[in-house]
């Protein structure tokens, strides 16, 4: 699709209700994981966006910005580290978009074109450039008219943590030791150009799932419309960023959070910790999620066509009607409902998570008893 294309079509007017502070939070917009509280914080230096990039009205680059050496090394330490996490963890359907689209990968960032030429007649999906989190409905109109915005910078270019910093003392940014950067790198809260497109283009290759992230794009202003979208939101997060698939009786991910994630691969395929109960639109929607830190529950579909079914050709009407604001269910909640496929510990969770020492422990062992 070209620029001209794009600019006739206009975003859609999502209503009063969208301007209701409650209705927008939904989990993945301004005010979701790592929104305007962090999205400056990790731009590479030199990353200047002047009013000629971007196109008037939708939250979109002209085009991808020119990367420095390192942005590109970073992509690689990237790259390698996570293409070993993903045999035997990351599901068919994404280990099939993943091989059409892995030659792209392994010489640093990809051009979206390079993708766009191999992604566009597999699906009719494209990825555009986005230059940070952008609000809801404008997210929606691009999912409903299959664009996926991808976030156009690379973390780890101004590493902020006082272990990276000595490190890197007296370094211009293209010179920075990625090693040293390795504590910002592998854990993001807001999704680059490295979770976007490596997390999530390989599925977007796969029918079923490029028609549910279309339908989930036209669902939003539904959601809307019932003052729904936070338990809305909680779909998508629980399912493309975060969903467990299983197949042939073992347990698989689909989602991009968790594949972009070396850690969060591990922990919600290994770790005693979390629960997994399969996945129903009615359960999920009241069920809270947790932005900073990994899951402390994960919901299992059995196939990304039962996915597409149980959300995308339904009417929530009803369950809009029912549901309460706002979520009813903690992140640990088990309710005598839930089928459980396995009850987690939550050990992880009550020591207090990421950054504590039985939490550093717990995953130390992970790593070890999975190493590649
Ligand atoms: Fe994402």
């Amino acid at each position: 699709m070209s620029d001209s294309d794009t600019i006739s079509t206009s975003i859609p007017d999502m209503g009063a209700a969208y301007h209701d502070p409650l209705v927008q939070d939904a989990g993945h917009g301004l005010t979701g994981p790592g929104g305007a509280l962090h999205r400056y914080a990790i731009r590479p230096e030199g990353y200047r966006l002047g009013d000629e990039d971007f196109i008037t009205g939708s939250w979109r680059l002209r085009r991808q910005p020119r990367y420095t050496r390192a942005e590109h090394g970073r992509w690689r330490l990237l790259f390698e580290n996570q293409r070993r996490m993903l045999p035997d963890r990351a599901c068919k359907d994404f280990m099939t978009g993943f091989g059409r689209l892995e030659h792209l990968f392994r010489d640093g960032i990809p051009s979206f074109d390079d993708i766009n030429a191999i992604l566009e007649p597999a699906t009719g999906w494209t990825v555009v450039p986005a230059p940070e989190l952008i609000p809801d409905n404008i997210f929606f109109w691009h999912l409903e008219n299959r664009r996926f915005p991808a976030g156009a910078f690379i973390r780890g270019g101004q590493p902020q943590t006082p272990k990276v910093i000595r490190a890197n003392k007296g370094c211009a940014p293209e010179h920075v030791e990625y090693t040293a950067v390795e504590d910002d790198l592998f854990y993001l809260q807001e999704p680059d150009i490295f979770h976007d497109i490596f997390g999530h283009t390989p599925m977007l290759m796969n029918p079923f799932f490029a028609d549910y992230i279309q339908a989930y794009g036209a669902g939003g202003r539904r959601a809307i419309t019932f003052n729904r979208l936070k338990n809305f939101g909680a779909i998508y997060w629980y399912t493309v960023e975060f969903g467990l698939i299983e197949e042939e009786g073992a347990l698989r991910v689909y989602g991009a959070g968790i594949l972009s994630s070396p850690d969060e691969t591990l922990f919600s395929l290994y770790s005693d910790s979390p629960h997994r109960i399969r996945m129903t639109p009615e359960r999920v929607m009241r069920t809270d999620y947790v932005i900073s830190d990994f899951q402390d529950t994960y919901f299992v579909v059995d196939s990304i066509k039962a996915l597409y079914e149980s959300t995308a050709g339904r009417d929530f009407t009803p369950i809009y009607e029912k549901l309460p604001a706002g979520f009813t269910y903690a992140t640990t909640a088990l309710l005598d409902t839930d089928v459980v496929v396995t009850e987690g510990r939550q050990v992880y969770k009550f020591c207090g998570g990421k950054g504590r020492p039985r939490a550093r422990v717990h995953m130390e062992k992970l790593r070890a008893a999975h190493a590649r």
